[in-house]
């Protein structure tokens, strides 16, 4: 299912599809008419609006248009091959091309594409996928809530624990605490409570009852839970390893202390598994590498490897009581596209194959190979830090170049596209790691080696800087 190994050479030099760009041809896998001259009438015939872009800056000739992957390659609408370094958005988890997952959806679809999952209903994938993932989730006990993304699934949780405290007769616990650096999603919720503050401006106040501690402190925590007065916390979340914010793994215990301290103020704690979850860490999900089990816990992405959006909230035995037991009481939230019996088969078939190539212990076992290519990176003159857990990494471009060259980042990753990679910036500090489980040591090296090619071309500043939005420097992705 992989493309040879091979056939990557370094990052492609030796690939019979051209992966670098070549002098002459930069955009043109890039369908814009501007080719013809007339890029005004162009740029009025744009209509997709793409996501943390500035669009004044991203025309028809910059848009890199993805049409085909296989394993860990992405083919774009030109025929050039790239190595994705970050499985779309941390999600494709299986590698791209997986027919079972297609055939799967299509049986699905034509026997039933959805059907409302309000009141009494209910489907088959539905009903099979929650209870397969209350079997793999570390949580007694679980019962699983749908959702359509990780937002949808952050909001579903933190509305939740307030209904929770409210249904319990503690109406005053309301305050959710989240953590600098987190990101949990764009909806109005997981703006509010994340620690990416670019993110969170121009829009004036979103929800309120939320507050942020350092990422890397217990006492932090326990001094906000004092401020605040633990008789008005509702909940903690946190991703047991910080990911859109630059990969930070938690230091050591941090989560047991979390756990205990949640426990000992009687605060619910959230797990945001959307990137950790369903492998990535080498475990099924991130609260078992860390030693604890949380109240809620919040996946999407891994559940489906991105084939079709789906998410859900894992919730523990203590949550669920005041709905499902005595007299119960009714959840009052969630979405037409709760329990989609398309989105659950693909889920379910994805599981098939994480279980039957054994994947999570394939990251297990691949970690540490993976961390010895990616910190070779971290000799290079303009790498400040390299953090690796699992099958993520984050390479930190040096602070002082940073300082003087803002766009640094954005320019590492416009040349790491041209040597066949495709990568990202987080927040405009970082290059983003998150391959696919099915990744070749083989086709770490060569990412490695097109990242250093890429960091190289920066540092001598030699590369061109068309003003694609990776340039422009003022649209740092998340
Ligand atoms: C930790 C975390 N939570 C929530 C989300 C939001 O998920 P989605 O983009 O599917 O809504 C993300 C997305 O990157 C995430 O990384």
């Amino acid at each position: 299912m992989l493309g040879q190994p091979s056939e990557h050479g370094a990052a492609g030099r030796e690939s019979t599809v051209p992966n670098r760009v070549g002098e002459n041809d930069k955009g043109s896998s890039n369908q814009g008419a501007s080719g013809q001259g007339d890029g005004r009438r162009d740029r009025e015939k744009q209509r997709f609006w793409h996501g943390f872009a500035n669009m004044a800056n991203v025309t028809s000739a910059d848009e890199v248009v993805i049409v085909r992957g296989e394993g860990c390659e992405v083919f774009d609408r030109g025929g050039r091959r790239y190595l994705d370094a970050t499985a779309g958005l941390w999600y494709c988890n299986v590698g791209y091309g997986r027919q079972e997952i297609a055939k799967a959806v299509e049986r699905q679809m034509r026997e039933l594409p959805a059907y409302s999952t309000f009141g009494l209903y209910a489907n088959e994938p539905a009903l099979e996928l929650c209870e397969r993932v209350s079997r793999l989730a570390p949580v007694t006990d679980a019962r699983v809530f749908l959702t359509c993304n990780g937002s949808d699934a952050v909001d579903t949780a933190a509305k939740m624990a307030r209904r929770y405290w409210n249904q319990v007769g503690k109406p005053d616990k309301q305050v959710i605490i989240g953590r600098d650096l987190a990101y949990h999603g764009m909806d109005a919720y997981g703006t509010s409570l994340a620690g990416i503050s670019a993110n969170a401006q121009g829009y004036g106040p979103l929800v309120p009852g939320v507050a942020q501690v350092a990422h890397d402190s217990v006492e932090a925590l326990a001094d906000e839970i004092e401020r605040q007065g633990p008789e008005n916390v509702a909940a903690f979340i946190g991703e047991p390893v910080i990911g859109a914010g630059g990969v930070y793994p938690p230091p050591d215990n941090y989560w047991r202390g979390v756990a205990e301290l949640c426990r000992e103020n009687d605060v619910l704690l959230i797990a945001d598994e959307v990137i950790t979850g369903f492998g990535r860490l080498g475990r099924w999900f991130g609260c078992e590498r860390y030693g604890f089990e949380p109240d809620l816990l919040v996946f999407a992405k891994g559940v489906t490897s991105g084939y079709v959006p789906l998410g859900g909230v894992v919730v523990g035995p203590r949550v669920q009581e005041p709905f499902w037991s005595g007299s119960g009481v009714a959840f009052k939230h969630g979405y037409t596209y709760s329990g989609h019996a398309a989105a659950c088969a693909a889920a379910l078939a994805n599981l098939d194959i994480i279980e039957s190539e054994e994947l999570v212990d394939r990251v297990s076992a691949f970690e540490p190979q993976w961390a010895e290519s990616i910190f070779s990176l971290a000799d290079h003159p303009l790498v400040e830090e390299v953090r690796v857990v699992g099958l993520l990494g984050a390479v930190d471009v040096s602070n002082e170049e940073l300082e003087a060259r803002p766009g640094l980042v954005e320019e590492v990753v416009a040349n790491a596209r041209e040597e066949g990679i495709l990568t990202r910036s987080l927040r405009g500090a970082a290059i983003h790691l998150s391959p696919a489980f099915v990744i070749t040591k083989e086709q770490a090296d060569a990412l490695v080696a097109g990242l250093s090619r890429a960091l190289d071309g920066a540092q001598e500043g030699a590369s061109p800087a068309p003003a694609t939005p990776e340039r422009s420097g003022d649209d740092r992705l998340e």
